[in-house]
C-alpha cells in the first residue's frame, strides 16, 4: 500500500478510520490508495495524485469524476439519486456499474472498494 505521509502525520486525524481503495487507473494499474471515512472518492483519488477531471470539485454537476466500481462493490453502494444520474446521463462509456466518485462517501464497510477511472474522468 502507497503511505501518505499526510495522512499520517496529522494528529487531528489520527482517530479517525483509516481505509482504503483499490483504483485501476487508464493503463491498468492498480493502486491501493488510503482513505478516511467521510471523505469522497473523487477527494481520494485526486488527493493521491491519479488523473481525475472531477471537474466541479464534487458539487454533481460535471460527471467528470466517473468511475465503473467493481460488480461486487455495487450492492453496497447508496443507490445514485436523481442528480447523480442526470449527470451520468451525459457522460460517456457507461456501463451497469458507472457511478459518480464524488457522490461514494467512504464508511468502513466500503473498505476495499474496488473502482476504475472511466471515459469522461481524463484530465
Ligand atoms: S466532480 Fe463533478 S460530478 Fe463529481
Amino acid at each position: 500500500m502507497d503511505l501518505n505521509p499526510a495522512l499520517l502525520s496529522d494528529d487531528a486525524e489520527a482517530d479517525e478510520v483509516t481505509l482504503s481503495i483499490t483504483v485501476v487507473d487508464f493503463d491498468g494499474v492498480e493502486h491501493q490508495l488510503q482513505a478516511l471515512e467521510g471523505w469522497r472518492v473523487m477527494e481520494v483519488i485526486r488527493d493521491w495524485g491519479l488523473p481525475i477531471k472531477a471537474e466541479c470539485g464534487g458539487a454533481c454537476a460535471c460527471g467528470t469524476c466517473h468511475v465503473h466500481v467493481d460488480e461486487a462493490w455495487l450492492d453496497r453502494l447508496i443507490p445514485a439519486s436523481a442528480e447523480e444520474e442526470d449527470q451520468l446521463d451525459t457522460a460517456s462509456g457507461v456501463a451497469f456499474n458507472s457511478r459518480l466518485s464524488c457522490q461514494i462517501l467512504m464508511r468502513p464497510d466500503l473498505d476495499g472498494l474496488r473502482v476504475s477511472l472511466a471515459p469522461g474522468s481524463e484530465p
